[in-house]
């Protein structure tokens, strides 16, 4: 564990992990990058495994131009988030989900990855030597941003000889600002049909060429586009930073995860904290229109955690859906989030103190 002597010292030098208080206003977080004071890193050349890294102050690294991330878009991302509870702890939700997830990605993009146990030791080190970052209870959350990526020198298309892995944080509070309208895209695609495609792993190459459908909805008033199955352009699969839920009836249902679809840690723990109170949730295709007839519709993500969303354009046809506190999504945010700070007994040991 980091040393645990305090922030800023008199003489100038800095100390890992310390409580010295820093100056921000919690209410008026975003989601916009906060830096810290450290970020944990760990390297590891091709054919080897991952071991332990170390804590090094917050800030630019040094890469070759040819670095297989830069170049060829090696490289894969996690997010999770650590709160503080009430009665002072400090609680990660489900780090181990995300180890697994970004193996599943590194082994997609032909990269190592470190095991479980290196990755929550990195996510837990990366939390106690910024915890003066952490926003108090209710006020937001600390984002832990684990990044890998082939930093080793290419220039012929081949997976980079060297990689790093790092692990950075933010405070941050709502991804969103204000209610949640959607354009459905009708014209760019996420993600390619099955398997072959990468939209089922969290690849940085997943995320930027969406810019322009974010861009040009953004500029008309929305808040976020959802894409539509490329192969038929007839079913919904998920919005640019989340995963999407319809309610119709006492029914809820998801989009299934086939490889073009995010599975979500959210959209997981959401599936089965609805089951546990009784509803029925189906994981299958959703068309359009169903989507368009639903009662309520929410996204789920550990950015957006659950967000009712308001209406819903597709093409020329805008709806409006439920909101508000007495709605579904309002009910399975506050167990989520109650169970994420403590508040609602972790039935499930989904919460990892650190
Ligand atoms: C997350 O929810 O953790 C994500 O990575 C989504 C990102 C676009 C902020």
């Amino acid at each position: 564990s980091p040393p645990s002597s305090v922030g800023n010292c008199e003489d100038g030098s800095r100390s890992v992990g310390g409580e010295n208080k820093v100056e921000m206003n919690w209410d008026e977080l975003g989601f916009g990058l906060v830096p810290t004071d450290y970020m944990y890193v760990m390297k590891c050349a091709k054919g080897d495994k991952f071991s332990q890294g170390s804590l090094i102050p917050y800030g630019n690294i040094e890469l070759s131009p040819s670095a297989g991330i830069l170049n060829y878009g090696q490289g894969i991302f996690e997010g999770l988030k650590a709160y503080r509870t009430e009665d002072g702890r400090i609680l990660l939700f489900r780090p181990e989900e995300n180890a697994k997830r970004m193996k599943e990605g590194a082994d997609r993009m032909c990269m190592p990855s470190p095991s479980i146990d290196l990755f929550i030791n990195a996510v837990k080190q990366t939390v106690l030597a910024n915890k003066r970052w952490l926003p108090p209870p209710g006020r937001g959350s600390l984002y832990i941003r684990p990044l890998l990526m082939g930093t080793g020198a290419v220039l012929g298309l081949a997976p980079a000889p060297e990689y790093t892995f790092v692990s950075f944080c933010s405070p941050v509070g709502n991804y969103h600002k204000g209610s949640l309208n959607i354009k459905v895209e009708d014209k760019l695609y996420r993600a390619i049909s099955g398997s072959a495609g990468t939209g089922g792993i969290k690849s940085v190459t997943n995320y930027a060429p969406v810019y322009s459908a974010i861009t040009e909805a953004k500029a008309n008033g929305f808040s976020d586009v959802l894409f539509l199955d490329s192969a038929s352009g007839k079913y919904i699969e998920e919005a640019s930073s989340c995963n999407v839920f319809i309610l119709k009836g006492n029914v809820i249902s998801t989009p299934v995860i086939d490889g073009t679809i995010l599975p979500g840690i959210t959209r997981k723990s959401i599936i089965e904290i609805a089951t546990d109170l009784g509803y029925q949730v189906k994981e299958r295709a959703i068309s359009v229109e169903e989507m368009l007839a639903a009662d309520e519709m929410f996204c789920t993500g550990t950015a957006v955690v659950v967000n009712p969303v308001v209406s819903v354009t597709y093409k020329k046809t805008r709806v409006e859906y439920k909101a508000g506190a007495e709605t579904l999504s309002g009910k399975l945010r506050k167990t989520l989030v109650g169970i994420q700070t403590g508040s609602v007994e972790d039935k499930k040991s989904w919460t990892v103190q650190i």
